[in-house]
């Protein structure tokens, strides 16, 4: 068990079944875009764990950027995405493969996909870590999943809990 600010959490799924998972999803991601340059977008700051361990599963010569958008207040979603923030290249006609720790509402993605969409790329593709399909509020389809959890609340590997919790190597879960 560990103790976070004023809450208890559990240990929920391992460093091994993460490792492997990603292992996973980088050889689909390796099949589907051989020879097609993806950009890969990650979503500051939940992703960095992920991005940084799928980034070096990933074949050939990869372009990697990150973006930032408005993200959890405590335990509830905002939802909303005020702006997109840093992102410097002109994404037009690129095969994007967004890049995001964890999907809950839906909402920050919807926001964050119809942003992308205005500047025309190829294609948009989204790679979550965890999925919480439950609680999912709009029509947002990960190509790549993780996993698919309960709507729990869960910290580590990125995830954080106001701020803590984000060098866990494994996930945790509210006890
Ligand atoms: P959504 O807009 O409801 O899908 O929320 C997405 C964002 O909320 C994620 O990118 C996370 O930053 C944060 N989030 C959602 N669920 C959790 C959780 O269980 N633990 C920590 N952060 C979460
Ligand atoms: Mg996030």
């Amino acid at each position: 068990m560990i103790q976070l600010h004023n809450l208890s959490f559990v240990p929920f799924i391992t460093e091994s079944q993460i490792q492997e998972r990603v292992q996973f999803l980088a050889e689909m991601i390796n099949k589907d875009f051989e020879g097609k340059n993806p950009l890969f977008l990650a979503v500051l700051n939940g992703s960095f764990m992920f991005m940084a361990d799928l980034m070096r599963l990933i074949d050939g010569i990869a372009e990697v950027s990150f973006v930032k958008v408005q993200s959890y207040q405590d335990m509830q979603s905002q939802g909303k995405v005020t702006e997109l923030i840093g992102l410097q290249q002109d994404i037009a006609g690129r095969h994007i493969v967004i890049v995001e720790d964890i999907i809950d509402t839906g909402l920050t993605m919807q926001s964050l996909v119809r942003s992308l969409e205005k500047k025309m790329p190829s294609s948009i593709s989204i790679a979550t870590l965890l999925l919480k399909p439950k609680a999912l509020q709009c029509d947002i389809k990960a190509h790549y999943i993780g996993f698919e959890i309960e709507p729990k609340f869960v910290v580590g590997y990125g995830l954080d809990y106001n701020e803590l919790g984000r060098n866990l190597r494994e996930i945790y879960v509210l006890e």
